[in-house]
């Protein structure tokens, strides 16, 4: 079978995407997980953009082993020139420079003729070479572009040293039929094509990402773009997740596979979504909370005949185990451990005790504790740094028939404590007002989510909370059986995150 080489935007395009902005610690944390599933190619950022995308990329490059570490670039010196900086650290290094091609994006944004915009990409390419072997070339919004100019912008750019050539779907806008056949012409009718890699990225506005992606598959592509849980500009990228899947459960009949450990895919799903607050919907392919249950009747029964009857692929395949086994207040350390790395966590020492300890006392008021309850109760500790504030306590007055006000106490990384007392219009905001007071920082509250993980009025209630600072979006959780523990608990691990970034 052919090899199919996943190449990841989770960190780039995905990033884009609103609510999906992440620090460098959360990068860092991703890129070791996405080397942990084994993509081929990990494209860390867009290095000239901001100083944050500069450094994650750079610490993504001197930090994972395996995967190619790429940045974007326009086709600018001082783009290529930044994306190098940042890579050079890595040992598979890569450039990924781009241009549009399309007649409406080289009239109306570039406004440049087609001579030009050839010329400038084949500088582009030529300067980036000097500096890295491993050059990909895009054409962006290739999916409207005339199919004879891309040819020839293709064959010169190969001729000026590009090792990979990757034709986007910018807008979402092709279908699979029309999609596949330009990949086809493409390879039919580009010179020099047969030495280098043939990429494709899909966006998701039509919804038919993903399934470009394997009509390009089918009709030669060697590479694919793509975002975990689908992320990305406007209605997202194709999904990692779901293309991985469709390769590898009709691999026979793509005679295609591709390199991804999938074991790894539900616990990579799991790690973007508690790092931004983004969660997938329930009916989401391979990793919505609803992709492998059987609800209908006679659905069950045929399972319980045959899963084959109504499974096409299984969920152990994803990493997901069965939620048979529950843990409970008489639980060691040693099953709590084994649990986590059933779930397919990878985490230090230090964090499983930490996890450990939140788990007794959780123990101690729910009889039984599930995975859900687990997973939410570490992933806020998956990433580590320095936290200024710890919530020492939150005691909250509230009721129709009262001013709502909350106490809470705070103690410092340097021994402080702080402790105030602040009404509010309601539970949530005397907690904040109380908060900002002891930090003394007014903060930019952009959302605030509250949702059950488990079924159940004792269940956990886990708060995600974004603050905005500048330009610069944080991301704060929190997960208790009580929704304002919670809530301050999330409040300030955005808090840390910002004072610890800035
Ligand atoms: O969608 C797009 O065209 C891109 C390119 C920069 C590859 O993201
Ligand atoms: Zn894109």
């Amino acid at each position: 079978m052919d090899i199919v080489k996943i190449f990841d935007t989770t960190l780039r395009d995905g990033e884009q995407s609103p609510g999906c902005s992440m620090t460098i610690g959360e990068k860092l944390e991703m890129a070791k997980q996405l080397s942990y599933l084994n993509v081929d190619i990990i494209e860390a950022g867009f290095a000239i953009s901001s100083k944050g995308d500069f450094e994650s990329i750079k610490k993504i490059a001197q930090e994972i082993k395996g995967p190619a570490i790429c940045s974007l670039a326009r086709a600018r010196q001082v783009d290529i020139d930044a994306a190098w900086e940042a890579i050079k650290y890595s040992s598979r290094p890569r450039i990924h420079t781009f241009l549009a091609t399309s007649p409406l994006h080289m009239k109306h944004k570039l406004n440049k003729s087609e001579d030009e915009v050839v010329a400038i990409a084949v500088e582009a390419v030529k300067y980036a070479k000097k500096l890295c072997e491993d050059i990909e070339f895009s054409a962006e919004d290739a999916g409207r572009s005339d199919r004879n100019f891309l040819y020839r912008i293709f064959a010169e750019v190969i001729k000026a040293g590009a090792t990979v050539i990757n034709v986007p779907d910018t807008v979402g806008y092709t279908v699979p039929h029309e999609f596949g056949d330009l990949i086809r012409d493409i390879k039919n009718n580009t010179e020099g094509i047969e030495k280098v890699d043939i990429s494709v990225h899909c966006h998701n506005d039509l919804g038919l990402g993903v399934a470009n992606s394997i009509s390009a598959v089918v009709n030669g592509a060697t590479q694919v773009e793509c975002a975990v849980n689908g992320i990305g500009e406007r209605a997202g990228n194709a999904s990692l997740e779901e293309i991985v899947m469709a390769i590898y459960t009709r691999g026979e009949f793509l005679n295609k596979k591709t390199n991804i450990k999938t074991t790894e895919i539900y616990r990579t799903s799991k790690l973007l979504s508690s790092i931004t607050g983004v969660q997938v919907q329930p009916n989401k392919a391979i990793v919505g909370a609803n992709a492998f249950l059987h609800e209908a009747g006679i659905h069950q029964d045929g399972v319980l005949k045959n899963r084959m009857t109504y499974e096409i692929m299984s969920a152990e395949t994803i990493g997901l185990r069965d939620q048979e086994l529950v843990l409970g207040k008489h639980s060691g350390r040693h099953a709590f451990k084994q649990r986590l790395i059933d779930l397919g966590f990878h985490l230090s020492e230090e964090q499983l005790e930490k996890g450990f300890v939140k788990f007794k006392a959780l123990a101690d008021e729910k009889k039984v504790v599930s995975d859900k309850d687990i997973e939410s109760l570490v992933s806020n500790d998956t990433v580590q740094f320095e936290e200024k504030y710890k919530l020492e306590y939150v005691q909250v007055t509230a009721g129709n028939t009262t001013t709502p006000t909350a106490t809470v106490r705070l103690s410092s990384k340097d021994g402080e404590i702080l402790e105030t007392a602040c009404i509010g219009t309601g539970p949530v905001d005397a907690i904040y007002n109380a908060i900002e007071q002891l930090v003394g920082i007014k903060f930019n509250l952009q959302e605030y989510i509250v949702h059950a993980v488990t079924d159940g009025t004792d269940a956990l209630g886990e708060v995600t909370v974004r603050i905005k600072e500048d330009e610069d979006v944080y991301t704060g959780r929190g997960s208790d059986t009580d929704v304002l523990v919670s809530t301050a608990q999330a409040f300030i691990s955005a808090i840390n995150k910002f004072l610890y970034y800035k």
